[in-house]
C-alpha cells in the first residue's frame, strides 16, 4: 500500500536536522577533498565526538595536502597521537605523499583510483568520491548496514546480506545529491536508527519501513553466529 521507499524524505529531513561538523562543507561551500578524506580516515575507528577536537588541531597545523606531506614524519605521529590505530597515520602521511608528488595536490575522484592509495578500502573509497565529489557513490559502513535492512526488511543475516545492502543504498541514491545522500544515512543511522531502541516515530521513513511496518525492525540487522 505504502509507495516504494525513495531518498527524498531523508533529504528533507538531512536539510533541517543535518549535524553541523567541522569536516562538513556548509551550505553554499565547495567541499574540500582534503578535509573529507582527512576526517573519513580519523572516523574509521574513532567516535564523530573523539575526532572534532583532533580534525580541528590537524587541519590548523596541516591546513591542505601539501602541508601534510611535508611534514616530518614525527609531528605527523604526534598530531594522531590519543586516536589509535597508528597505522592509520603512516597510511595517512604516505596517502598525502602520494597525491602531493604523483597528482599534483589532486585527489582522486573515482572509487577505482581511490582504492589503490594508502589507508583508503571500499568504504572510504565510497565515502570520499560521494562526499567530496557528488558523484554517484556509496559508502556502505554498520550504519548504513542497519538502516538498509530495515528500511527493506532484509533478514538475510551478515555478512552475507551485504550486497543486497549495497544494491538498495545504490536504488536510493538521488540524482546530484549523493554526497548529502551518503552523509544523511550517517546522520540517520547516528540518531535515530540506532542499534537499540531506534526513534522510529521521529523518522522520516517511518512510513515507509517495512521492517517497522513488520515489526522487526529492532531485530535487524540478523548477524550469522561465529
Ligand atoms: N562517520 C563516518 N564518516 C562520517 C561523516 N562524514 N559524518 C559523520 N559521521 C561519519
Amino acid at each position: 500500500s505504502a509507495r516504494q521507499p525513495d531518498s527524498s524524505d531523508l533529504l528533507q529531513w538531512y536539510d533541517r536536522h543535518q549535524r553541523v561538523l567541522p569536516w562538513r562543507a556548509r551550505l553554499g561551500e565547495i567541499p574540500d577533498p582534503y578535509r573529507v578524506w582527512l576526517s573519513e580516515i580519523m572516523l574509521q575507528q574513532t567516535t564523530v565526538v573523539a575526532v572534532k577536537p583532533y580534525f580541528e588541531k590537524f587541519v590548523t597545523r596541516f591546513p591542505d595536502v601539501f602541508a601534510l606531506a611535508d611534514a616530518p614524519s614525527e609531528e605527523v605521529m604526534q598530531a594522531w597521537a590519543g586516536l589509535g590505530y597508528y597505522s592509520r597515520a603512516r597510511n595517512l602521511h604516505a596517502c598525502a605523499k602520494q597525491v602531493a608528488y604523483e597528482f599534483g595536490g589532486v585527489f582522486p575522484d573515482n572509487e577505482a583510483e581511490l582504492l589503490k592509495l594508502p589507508g583508503i578500502g571500499p568504504y572510504t573509497a565510497g565515502a570520499i568520491t560521494s562526499i567530496a565529489f557528488n558523484k554517484p557513490a556509496v559508502a556502505v559502513d554498520g550504519n548504513v548496514e542497519r538502516v538498509m535492512t530495515r528500511l527493506f526488511a532484509l533478514t538475510d543475516p551478515l555478512p552475507g546480506v551485504k550486497g543486497q545492502v549495497r544494491e538498495k543504498a545504490l536504488s536510493l541514491l538521488p540524482e546530484g545529491r549523493s554526497g548529502d545522500f551518503a552523509q544523511a544515512l550517517m546522520d540517520l543511522g547516528a540518531t535515530i536508527c540506532s542499534p537499540k531502541k531506534p526513534a522510529c516515530s521521529i523518522c522520516p521513513w517511518m512510513e515507509l519501513c517495512l521492517g517497522r511496518r513488520q515489526g522487526i525492525a529492532e531485530t535487524l540487522p540478523v548477524k550469522a553466529p561465529k
